[in-house]
């Protein structure tokens, strides 16, 4: 296969991961000039470049190394790790991205008095993930019957196809709309950054390594917060204690008065206003918390 030099990031041409995707990579300084047949869009500033594709393509196409990356769901990515022939790379989870949270779940039928796996024996499964599902039933020494559907998977036990379903639910708004309920959770899923085991070790390498920092930046920055006060000296123990998570805090003298600090610590989450005061109680004031725009380290 012909070498690129530019990385190539596959991801959903449309669904609901698009939209998220797209603003993450901005957030990296990633910026692209859309192209008609919209499937590939060149990457202006840095070199790398968009593939738009179906979901369930993406861990295939790096796979077989025509992307690097992929922004993919966990449950896509697992099932493929689970389904795809041994004769392709192996693929990993590099980030989770914390966006299109979901999970992939057994429910059954809203009457059903589900109360646990030996239930579904001898039962049909209707779904688009056997290889999730298969695992699940053998750890459970469940024997089965998977019915393999590509799409619209819950009207499957209202049509008799199936007398139960294992598919994805959010909201959970499908479920109830075709009277079922869920019995099992078999994964949490969300957004991930996917790629191949073996990174290049060229231009492309070191631009994934680039894109990895910037992207840990932009993840930790959305939960950070900057806490800044002042305490004096004799006070500064019992501040810090209530100090919310993250990294040692950074100290500066305050001209002209001796006893007096200024404390600066970023912190993993939100601040509430419940952890001020009490901060406060212990002896700080000045308090500000500031949200933090970009971040490298
Ligand atoms: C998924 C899944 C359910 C629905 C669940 O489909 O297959 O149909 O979302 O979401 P809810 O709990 O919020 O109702 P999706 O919309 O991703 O489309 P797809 O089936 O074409 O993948
Ligand atoms: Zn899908």
């Amino acid at each position: 296969m012909k070498t690129r030099d530019r990385l190539r990031i596959a991801m959903q041409k449309s669904g609901r991961l698009t939209e998220p995707a797209l603003e993450l990579l901005t957030r990296c300084g990633l910026t692209f000039r859309q192209s008609r047949d919209k499937l590939f869009c060149f990457g202006e500033g840095e070199p790398v470049d968009l593939l738009l594709v179906r979901d369930d393509d993406i861990p295939g196409l790096i796979a077989q190394g025509v992307c690097d990356l992929g922004i993919v769901g966990r449950n896509v990515l697992s099932e493929f790790q689970l389904t795809a022939g041994c004769e392709l790379a192996p693929l990993s989870e590099l980030r989770p991205l914390g966006f299109g949270r979901c999970r992939l779940s057994i429910a059954v039928p809203q009457e059903l008095d589900y109360h646990g796996p030996q239930q579904l024996e001898g039962r049909r499964i209707a779904t688009s993930y056997p290889g999730l599902l298969g695992e699940w039933l053998r750890t459970h020494a469940v024997d089965a019957g998977v019915v393999m559907l590509a799409g619209s998977v819950e009207i499957a036990p209202k049509l008799g196809t199936a007398d139960a379903i294992c598919d994805l639910v959010q909201s959970g708004g499908t479920l109830v709309a075709n009277q079922l309920r869920e019995a099992e959770v078999l994964l949490e899923s969300e957004a991930v950054l996917a790629g191949s085991l073996t990174l290049p070790v060229d231009e492309r390498g070191d631009m994934l390594e680039l894109l990895l920092k910037r992207l840990d930046g932009v993840i930790q920055v959305r939960e950070s917060r900057l806490l800044l006060l002042q305490t004096s000296r004799h006070t500064l123990e019992a501040v810090t204690r209530l100090l919310p998570g993250g990294p040692q805090p950074t100290l500066l003298s305050v001209a002209g008065q001796p006893d007096q600090l200024m404390l600066q610590a970023l912190c993993a989450g939100e601040v509430s206003w419940r952890q001020l005061e009490e901060i406060k109680k212990a002896g700080a004031r000045e308090m500000y918390v500031l949200p933090v725009e970009k971040m490298l380290v």
